[in-house]
């Protein structure tokens, strides 16, 4: 039995990736910043722990409930979208996005690594995003939102080579455009197939010392 953690997991590409985990018959521990409130995924029978990632001592609380159990599957998928180009830059939000998608999931990498080292897959996949690749980014449309996921795919290949001498692969994943709060009605992809693809994805991944950037699909994404 393999268990898997998952931030951010009460709605949107999270609750389904725990829907999913679980199906296939994964332990699955989920976290949301207010579970009383998260009827859905608190009716999926996923153990449902409280954190908000950007708060150092939530994390810590977390750790101290997971102990030293080991995690096969870590995936920070919490995340926040904006939009806003640079005309319309509002600084503190600059700072929050960078706080939640670029510093947490490496605080929850570093976190739980040895849980990670100590299972025996060792995988830890974050959700980053096709607005996050540099080359591919033509307009500011989304400045702040395209930096945090173009640093934490950064932050990943730099931490990659040093976390595979434990043994841990790390994964940055774009989910494809998903009709969630944060990827809006119009959007393509539901967060069922998204999560259905993300699975084989993450179970398929050989291990690796160098950070893969890859689509629901498996498509390798350009940096
Ligand atoms: N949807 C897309 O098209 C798309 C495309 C590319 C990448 N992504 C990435 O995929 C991931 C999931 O996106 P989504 O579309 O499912 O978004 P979503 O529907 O907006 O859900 C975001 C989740 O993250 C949680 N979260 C936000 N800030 C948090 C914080 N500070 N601490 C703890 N949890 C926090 C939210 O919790 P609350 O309910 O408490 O707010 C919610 O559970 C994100 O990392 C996103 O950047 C999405």
């Amino acid at each position: 039995m393999t268990t898997t953690l998952i931030t951010g997991a009460n709605r949107g590409i999270g609750l389904e990736l725990v829907r999913k985990f679980l199906a296939q018959g994964h332990d699955v521990i989920a976290t949301a910043r207010d579970p009383e409130t998260s009827n859905e995924l608190n009716a999926t029978g996923a153990k449902v722990y409280p954190l908000e990632v950007t708060d150092a001592s939530s994390v810590a609380a977390l750790k101290e409930a997971v102990g030293d159990q080991p995690i096969d599957y870590l995936i920070n998928n919490a995340g926040i979208g904006s939009f806003a180009a640079f005309k319309d830059l509002d600084y503190d939000a600059f700072a929050n996005m960078l706080a939640v998608n670029t510093i947490a999931p490496i605080r929850m990498i570093d976190t739980f690594l040895d849980n990670i080292a100590a299972s025996d897959v060792k995988m830890a996949a974050s959700l980053s995003s096709m607005m996050g690749s540099i080359e591919n980014t033509q307009a500011s449309f989304g400045l702040i939102y395209r930096t945090s996921k173009a640093g934490l795919n950064m932050a990943l290949r730099a931490a990659a080579p040093e976390l595979a001498e434990k043994g841990v692969t790390l994964l940055a994943l774009h989910p494809g455009w998903v009709n969630t709060d944060m990827g809006g009605k119009q959007a393509p992809v539901n967060p069922a197939q998204s999560a259905a693809g993300l699975y084989t994805v993450i179970t398929t991944a050989e291990p690796s010392s160098e950070l893969r950037f890859l689509d629901f699909e498996g498509k390798t994404h350009p940096w």
